[in-house]
């Protein structure tokens, strides 16, 4: 398998953090991640596996600077992939958000990115169960699973290095199929 490309978006640089952390645990089989502000759609089609993450921001918004960013981020990137063909690609999407303050719009990047990469054939990979969060309502929600690994390091700190182990354990594999 090629290098599994990392792509994150981020305001304060929690999600950049944990992008970091993925690449540590993965090691020489991902390359380092990079800020999607900060970078091209060729950079980002140059991968067939990627894991991309980003925080929920505004009112269940990608980040961006509709949400007060000074720089571009997903927001910006995400219209870009309208020219793009994802098909043959497999995506796993990691969340940060707040489950508590924004309890009916958690982690809902997570299932706008979803959709944006399945509309142009992507494979989604990494569904993570609901059990063990507590909120109201989530764009990321499908049945009992989130589309993609959620994370909330205002509320379950303690949780996210297991999390994350068990999450990439479990699409170390589905990339594999
Ligand atoms: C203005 C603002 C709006 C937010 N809106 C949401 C939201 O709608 N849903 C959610 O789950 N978290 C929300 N959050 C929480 C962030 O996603 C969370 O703080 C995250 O860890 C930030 O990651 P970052 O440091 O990478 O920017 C919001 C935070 C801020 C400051």
């Amino acid at each position: 398998m090629d290098k599994i490309g990392i792509f994150f978006g981020t305001d304060t640089g929690r999600t950049r953090l944990i992008a970091k952390q993925i690449a540590k645990k993965l090691g020489d089989t991902a390359a380092a991640p990079v800020n999607i502000g900060r970078t091209t759609l060729a950079d980002f089609l140059a991968y067939d596996h990627l894991i991309v993450g980003s925080p929920t921001l505004g009112d269940g918004m990608l980040p961006g600077e509709s949400c007060g960013l000074s720089q571009p981020s997903w927001e910006e990137f995400v219209p870009q992939l309208a020219a793009a063909d994802l098909t043959g690609k497999t995506i796993a999407i990691f969340g940060l958000g707040d489950q508590k303050k924004y309890t009916h719009e958690f982690v809902d990047a997570i299932g706008i990115l979803h959709d944006a990469f399945v509309a142009r054939g992507a494979r989604v990979v990494g569904r993570w169960p609901t059990a063990g969060y507590d909120f109201a309502a989530s764009q990321a929600v499908d049945g009992d699973e989130f589309l993609g690994l959620a994370l909330d390091q205002h509320h379950q700190p303690v949780l996210t290095e297991e999390r994350i182990d068990a999450w990439l354990a479990q699409i170390k594999t589905e990339f594999l199929r």
